[in-house]
């Protein structure tokens, strides 16, 4: 995708557009005027660029089509990973993958998939044969050809401690062990890197039905026996351990995180965890789900209605969080989050194909906006997935690839991605629709690590622009130079014949007197540089 930028200075916004935008745009009303500042001077958390992680699993065309061809297909690839979706995740700068699932890690063993392969089944998802082609070893080319880190999730259901202890010696240990000189043999004698490890998935319910009790005397033997053993990974550096913690915003998922952070206060010296992972799609019925497809406004604002329940789900496990643990040093994990919509029509139900709209692009923008607001606490996520399923970045079919407007967010998301969070003052405005009202306007501001500012702009509001007037506080705010995300419709999709429906534009700013007005579009996520 070629980035348009626009840069407007203080002068040429006088002489050239100085009153046009307001005179000649007739969806700016006096009403929706927001003033907003920001606070320079005080610098909030740092923006862990992990919340803007991935998550590939092998369920449906996510990791085969998706990410692996294999080395004979026609799809352009290097050794077996399509070069197309390679070059288009490394302009995402995706910090971390998790992998091997979901529900699938609590069924998967390693050994499967390194060496002359197993062939298994894959019962979690469409019930299909499972080649085991993309393995250990094929997941490690992959996050590096596209320049991320590994998240690694184990499989405490049906597996052993003993098969992840000995998954983590064979890619960590720098040692001459029969595993090392096996790792050695498969073509990498160097450890690998894990920087993350998920201890289970969903172990109350597909990793294994457990309860909080019963889950806490695995995570500590887990915790306590898979060890890493990479030397550039001790000490600070060390592999962060995380935990399963809470599923969605039922009462049942208090009493989880509380006994997870309850026995961590007390622990001994012989386990330890850094992250608690936590899970929430935005779903309205699961028995009934709502179309990616052919939908209005009524759907768009029940989703994003939906999706803003996110927001009061993390400050309530933040607050379990903070009774056991003040100084934040647990981390919690949104490790997998997104909108599960119906199957599209003709696909295979267990493969979780969905159409990605600009309802995901609202959706995806307020979700970040949401984990970078909680920075401090909040400092992982993993969208689901990555590939062809669910909430994506990309879809593909065969040799064919289109990028999907939550890819887009993304990329304009980059510049956050360990920025510090700066506090921005405004007032949201509502948007409503029959009987739901949601905030109009979302907005977070950020400095990235070379200094520049940046703000991010949400209009939620469907039909109505929205013209922002930016104040720097002990400062003036010059020009402003960015992006746009927009289409005609709530449902507008990029297809494989239309890819470019949905696509990002220079931003409409203005510069006067030390303040700059920027125009949001309708149902619009914007990013800009601001100087
Ligand atoms: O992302 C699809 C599935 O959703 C994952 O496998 C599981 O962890 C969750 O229930």
């Amino acid at each position: 995708m070629v980035r348009s930028s626009f840069i407007l200075t203080k002068f040429a916004s006088i002489v050239i557009l100085g009153s046009m935008i307001l005179f000649l745009d007739p969806q700016v009303s006096a009403q929706n005027k927001i003033q907003l500042s920001i606070d320079t001077a005080k610098p909030g958390p740092k923006i862990d660029r992990n919340i803007f992680g991935q998550f590939a699993e092998h369920l449906g065309y996510g990791v085969y089509e998706g990410i692996w061809v294999g080395s004979d297909s026609k799809t352009p690839n290097t050794r077996g990973i399509r070069n197309d979706v390679v070059a288009a995740l490394k302009a995402l700068k995706v910090p971390n993958v998790r992998w091997p699932g979901g529900c699938f890690a609590d069924e998967y063993h390693w050994r499967k998939g390194i060496g002359s392969r197993a062939v298994t089944l894959n019962p979690n998802w469409g019930g299909v044969v499972e080649p085991n082609t993309f393995g250990t070893h094929e997941f490690m080319d992959f996050i590096d050809q596209i320049g991320s880190q590994a998240y690694l999730s184990i499989n405490v259901g049906s597996g052993t401690p003993q098969e992840a202890a000995e998954w983590l010696e064979y890619l960590t240990t720098p040692l001459p062990t029969t595993l090392q000189k096996e790792r050695a043999a498969n073509g990498h004698p160097a450890p690998y890197q894990i920087p993350m490890l998920g201890i289970g998935n969903e172990s109350w319910d597909c990793g294994g039905n457990m309860t909080p009790e019963y889950y806490l005397r695995q995570l500590t033997i887990y915790s306590r026996f898979v060890r890493n053993f990479n030397p550039a990974q001790q000490g600070d550096q060390q592999m962060m351990k995380i935990a399963v913690g809470p599923g969605g915003g039922e009462a049942r998922w208090t009493e989880w995180t509380d006994t997870i952070m309850k026995a961590w206060e007390k622990r001994q010296w012989s386990w330890d965890m850094q992250g608690l992972s936590m899970h929430n799609y935005t779903v309205i019925n699961w028995g009934n789900k709502f179309a990616s497809v052919g939908f209005g406004e009524k759907e768009y604002s029940q989703i994003l209605k939906e999706t803003l329940k996110m927001e009061d789900l993390v400050t309530r496990h933040a607050a379990i969080m903070d009774k056991y643990d003040p100084e934040k040093k647990i981390a919690l994990v949104v490790d997998e989050w997104g909108s599960w919509y119906a199957p599209l029509p003709g696909s295979n139900p267990g493969f979780l194909v969905q159409q990605n709209s600009m309802r995901d692009a609202i959706l995806a923008a307020l979700n970040l906006n949401v984990f970078a607001r909680h920075a401090e606490r909040v400092r992982g996520a993993n969208i689901a997935q990555m590939i062809n399923v669910l909430q994506a970045m990309i879809m593909t079919d065969k040799e064919k690839m289109v990028l999907t407007p939550t890819y887009h967010v993304f990329k304009m998301y980059v510049p956050f991605q360990d920025a510090t969070l700066i506090p921005v003052t405004f007032n949201a405005g509502t948007y409503t629709n029959g009987d739901i009202t949601l905030p109009g306007v979302d907005a977070i501001a950020a400095k990235d690590t070379s200094g520049k500012l940046w703000l991010e702009l949400t209009n939620v509001d469907p039909t109505n622009a929205v013209e922002i007037e930016v104040s720097l506080t002990g400062s003036n705010a010059n020009s402003a130079t960015g992006e746009t995300l927009t289409a005609s419709k709530v449902d507008s999709v990029n297809t494989f014949d239309a890819p470019d429906a949905v696509k990002p534009r220079r931003v409409s700013a203005r510069a006067q007197n030390g303040k700059l007005t920027i125009k949001l579009d309708p149902k619009s996520v914007s990013v800009v540089s601001i100087s």
